[in-house]
């Protein structure tokens, strides 16, 4: 499969796992694999009965690929037995919601940091060939729990070479922004207000930048990550940013706005790598890549063709990127949902 990223890996005939299949990310994914590949076995790994349910009826033309298996990533036993005979790992389960996080720290601490390990160590001992886990750019110079427990998920996934040995699977992480219209972001939540007739629209900071990607593109990105990886990376997609004030514009031109206030744990802008990690960064035509500073598992740090190092002291910054996404794009990625 052609992405705009490059190819995807060629899952024909593979068995792969996505855990929280059943969300956002795990939905699109799986369709995206029906729909371009010849999988042996999509394994769907969740904790919800319904949601499941909902999703086999969704693809009843497909039964016979998918196993829908419940169980939570905290489990390690039933992971590894999820895990039996999968070539590939897509880790997307976590809790991601800032405020639920600090609210419930050691919740947020069980799924997104203690299940990281307990994917990994289920991939080593079931000799999956490669993991990818998801990541977000709250975990780069965190403030927030969640940012803080993905980048502690970063750091499991980038060591696990370690663990895994020169012939044991390949781990890597993909690491991107705000996606356009996913389960409790601010695309649905003006969608409704706009559908309910409010008058205005509330916003944190006229400030406010964030990254933004389309769910396709972040799919289409993993898919093509999971094709070069070598291990230990963190991938970084070249996106634009966004002005909250756009999205206003974009959704419901000439709408007043509410102003509310940044919400304890916000940024006003996001960062994808900071000025620290840049020493070890390296950029494509599409991507940024982190290479790890310590891959002792593997000799193969070869140059990457047309690979070159980011400058010194650079960041990747939604304020200061220089690619910016206008309403009109905007509305076309909000009608491609
Ligand atoms: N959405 C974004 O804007 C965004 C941006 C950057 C990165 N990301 C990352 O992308 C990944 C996917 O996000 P998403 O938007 O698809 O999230 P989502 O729609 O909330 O889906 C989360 C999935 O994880 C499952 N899950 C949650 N806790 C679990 C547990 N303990 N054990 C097993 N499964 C569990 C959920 O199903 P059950 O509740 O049924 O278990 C659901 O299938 C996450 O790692 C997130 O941090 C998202």
């Amino acid at each position: 499969m052609k992405t705009e990223f490059g190819d995807s890996l060629d899952f024909n005939g593979k068995q792969v796992l996505i855990t929280g299949g059943t969300g956002s990310f795990g939905k699109r994914f799986v369709k995206t694999l029906l729909e371009n590949f010849n999988p042996q076995r999509v394994v769907i790994y969740s904790r919800d009965e319904l949601k499941q349910f909902d999703m086999a009826n969704e693809l009843s033309e497909h039964h016979k690929k998918l196993r829908f298996f419940i169980g939570d990533v905290r489990d390690g036993e039933r992971l590894n037995i999820a895990c039996r005979g999968i070539d590939y790992i897509i880790h997307a389960a976590a809790m991601k919601h800032v405020t639920i996080a600090e609210y419930n720290p050691f919740e947020c601490i069980q799924t997104n940091v203690m299940g990281a390990e307990k994917v990994v160590m289920a991939a080593i001992q079931n000799k999956v060939k490669s993991v990818i886990a998801l990541s977000t750019d709250k975990a780069c110079s965190p403030i927030n729990l969640y940012g803080a427990s993905k980048l502690a998920s970063d750091k499991i996934f980038v060591a696990a070479g370690h663990l895994a040995g020169g012939d044991g699977p390949t781990f890597a992480v993909v690491r991107y922004g705000n996606v356009v219209g996913s389960r409790g972001s601010i695309v649905p939540l003006f969608r409704k207000l706009i559908d309910d007739n409010c008058t205005e629209l509330p916003i944190t900071d006229p400030e406010m930048t964030r990254f933004w990607i389309s769910l396709q593109q972040g799919v289409d990105f993993v898919c093509s990550c999971l094709n070069i990886m070598r291990g230990g990376e963190i991938f970084i997609p070249i996106i634009p940013s966004m002005r909250i004030t756009d999205i206003v514009e974009a959704m419901a031109p000439g709408m007043a706005t509410k102003i509310i206030g940044i919400r304890p744990g916000e940024k006003l802008h996001e960062m994808m790598f900071s000025k620290d990690d840049a020493r070890s960064t390296l950029q494509l035509p599409d991507r940024y890549i982190i290479e790890p500073t310590l891959a002792m598992w593997t000799s193969d740090r070869s140059e990457i063709p047309g690979a070159v190092p980011v400058p010194k002291n650079f960041t990747y910054a939604s304020d200061t990127n220089d690619q910016w996404l206008s309403s009109e794009n905007l509305t076309n990625m909000i009608k491609d949902l």
